[in-house]
Formats: C-alpha cells, structure tokens, sequence
C-alpha cells in the first residue's frame, strides 16, 4: 500500500493523512471500515446510531472488521445528553480518534488520552483554536469557508496558513477538499492531514438515497447555499426546489422564540428536531421536501465510486499534482 507521511500519519500510525469526515445521516459501519482499510482513518458521528444499543452494535462490527484505526464524532455541546455514554462506549470499543464539534472538548480530551486516543477539534478559528490546544487536544480540524456542515467564514487559502503559524498542533484541513489536488494544495498550505466530507456522499457504501448521491454528482457550487433554516446556525445545502420555497431563514416566530431569554431554551432544541427530521426525511428517501446537505466540493464529484475507489483516486491524483508542480530553475 502507497504511504504520505505527516505528522497526522505518525499519530494515528496509519498510512494516508485522508480522515473520512464524520456525517450526519451519511457516515455508516461500512464506510468507516472501508476508508481504515484503504490506509485513512474513518470516523462517524456517535449520534448516527440510535438508540445507544444500535451505536454499541455499530462499533462492535467495526471492530470486528478492521483493526485499523477508527474515530467517533462527539457533540459536545449540552443539547447532546448521550455525550458521556457515547464516549464511554467508543472508548470501550477501543476507538483511537475523537473529532469534537460545537463545544468544549475537555472531558473529551481527558478521558481518550487516558485510554491512549487522540482528539481533533472542529475549529473556524485562531481564538478557538488556541483554547482546544491549550486545554491538551491533538490536533485542530481547520474548517474553512465553502465546506459541507456548518463552514467556517474564513477562506481555507488563509486559515490553513494562519492557524499552522500560530499553533504548535498539527492542523488538519476541511472544507472544499474532493480530490488529490485539493489534497495537495491543503499539504502544501501547511495541513498534516485532510478530513473529506461531501466527496464520500456519493460513494457506493452510503445508505443514503440515490437521489442524495446523484444530487451531489450534479450540482455545482453555485448550487450551494447557507440556511440557518436547520440548526439555527448557517449550514451548507443543496439549493433544491424545496429550499428555494422555504427560504434561508428561519421564519420570524421560531426567530423571535430563539431570541428571547426564557424561550430560548426550548427553541433552539425544536429548532434542531425539526431541521434533523428535515434532512433525515430527504437522506433515505424520494420526498418532495429535499433538504440535502453538502459543500462546494460538489463541484469536483463527478461520479459515483467505491471508498476504496475514491482513496486510490486521492492517492493517483496527488502523486501526479506533486510531480507536475513547476520546479524552481
Ligand atoms: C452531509 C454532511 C453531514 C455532516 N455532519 C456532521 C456531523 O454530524 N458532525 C460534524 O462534526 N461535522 C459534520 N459535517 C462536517 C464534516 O465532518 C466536514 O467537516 C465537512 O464535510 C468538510 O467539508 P467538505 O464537505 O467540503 O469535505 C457534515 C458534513 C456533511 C456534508
């Protein structure tokens, strides 16, 4: 098998800097055992099984099916009651990388390097990521502008650069990265690994509905745009017929309710079950309400292939950018 060394490989002790991202609806037992094996370090969210038993039954196999390092995401923001157990468990099941999103890592970080894992947090950042690098995390997940989920504002041309100055952490790079190119240009900016999200919706192994896959094949990046309509907080969807009609924003009841002192605590959460409801309902089957979630990298999927398929690709790709890169005479 091909290797890239970085310093993320030497941490991991696996042979591609590639992390197949943790999604919503989309990151399932086979995808994180296919993208392992294929030299990456495959991970999903914790929540993507429910009940809990079903999640301790997804690591199992898991398990059973590479040794291979794996990682988990955690949400680690109090809306999530499942945190400790989901940790718990991944630990349990010999998980050996955690990627935090939306809160503070601390219990994370504690309890994984006792068990001898690695955390990476979700930054946008220099402020953020200087807090998760002082309170002990392994790595910052730079997510830039232009990436699927919840993007960052800043382009990944600067915050790659920027946040690699400041920290003494490796930095891994999100955002806008589908193939050996984007992958090249994110070592070449100062990334110690990548971490691909839309590239792996349309890979064969999702259990997502066709309609999902063909969708990201087709759009371009112009087709995608930021709701606040989901989460509360922009994140990146295909602008689909449906989205068109529904508007961007949240409508102004649920905006005025978010707003307010004492009913923000229970809007914000309806605001979540209604937009997660949403998005499962246009992931696993034909619906009219299509809310299908994705970035700009949408532009660079042209197909429709394996986990294996799409690393060997990065790998191919890479070798051949590298090489062709003008030389210094
Ligand atoms: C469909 C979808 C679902 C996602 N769900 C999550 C999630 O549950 N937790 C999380 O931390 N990030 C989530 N993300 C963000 C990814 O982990 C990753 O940061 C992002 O996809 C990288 O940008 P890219 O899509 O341009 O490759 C999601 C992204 C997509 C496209």
């Amino acid at each position: 098998m091909k290797k890239i060394e970085t310093s993320f490989t030497q941490m991991m002790k696996c042979d591609l800097p590639i992390i197949g991202a943790p999604m919503f609806l989309v990151s399932n037992v086979d995808m994180v055992v296919a993208i392992s094996e294929a030299g990456g370090v495959g991970t999903f969210p914790a929540l993507n099984y429910r009940p809990i038993e079903a999640y301790r039954e997804a690591l199992q196999q898991m398990r059973a099916r590479t040794q291979k390092p794996i990682g988990v995401n955690i949400i680690v923001n109090k809306s999530n009651t499942r945190q400790t157990e989901d940790l718990k468990h991944a630990l349990d099941h010999g998980v050996n990388l955690f990627i935090t999103s939306l809160g503070n890592p601390k219990q994370v970080i504690i309890d994984a390097h006792k068990n001898g894992a690695k955390v990476v947090c979700d930054v946008t950042n220099l402020e953020h990521a200087l807090k998760v690098q002082e309170m002990g995390a392994d790595g910052v997940i730079a997510v830039g502008a232009g990436a699927g989920g919840h993007a960052g504002p800043v382009s990944p041309l600067v915050l790659i650069p920027w946040l690699k100055k400041e920290l003494k952490i490796p930095v891994i790079a999100a955002g806008g990265i589908a193939d050996g190119r984007t992958m090249a240009a994110s070592l070449a900016l100062g990334a110690s690994a990548v971490s691909v999200g839309t590239r792996f919706i349309a890979c064969k192994e999702a259990g997502v509905d066709q309609s999902y896959k063909d969708a990201v094949v087709k759009a371009s990046p112009e087709d995608i745009v930021m709701t606040t309509r989901i989460s509360g907080t922009p994140a990146a969807v295909i602008n689909t017929p449906y989205v068109q009609k529904m508007g961007l924003d949240l409508p102004w009841y649920l905006k005025l309710l978010k707003n307010q002192k004492f009913t923000k605590k229970f809007a914000v959460p309806l605001i979540h079950l209604l937009g997660m409801k949403t998005l499962e309902t246009a992931a696993t089957g034909p619906t009219w309400k299509t809310v299908w979630s994705a970035g700009q990298s949408v532009g660079l999927v042209d197909e429709i292939l394996s986990c294996q398929e799409i690393m060997n690709k990065f790998v191919r790709e890479y070798e051949e950018v590298v090489r062709e890169l003008p030389p210094v005479r």
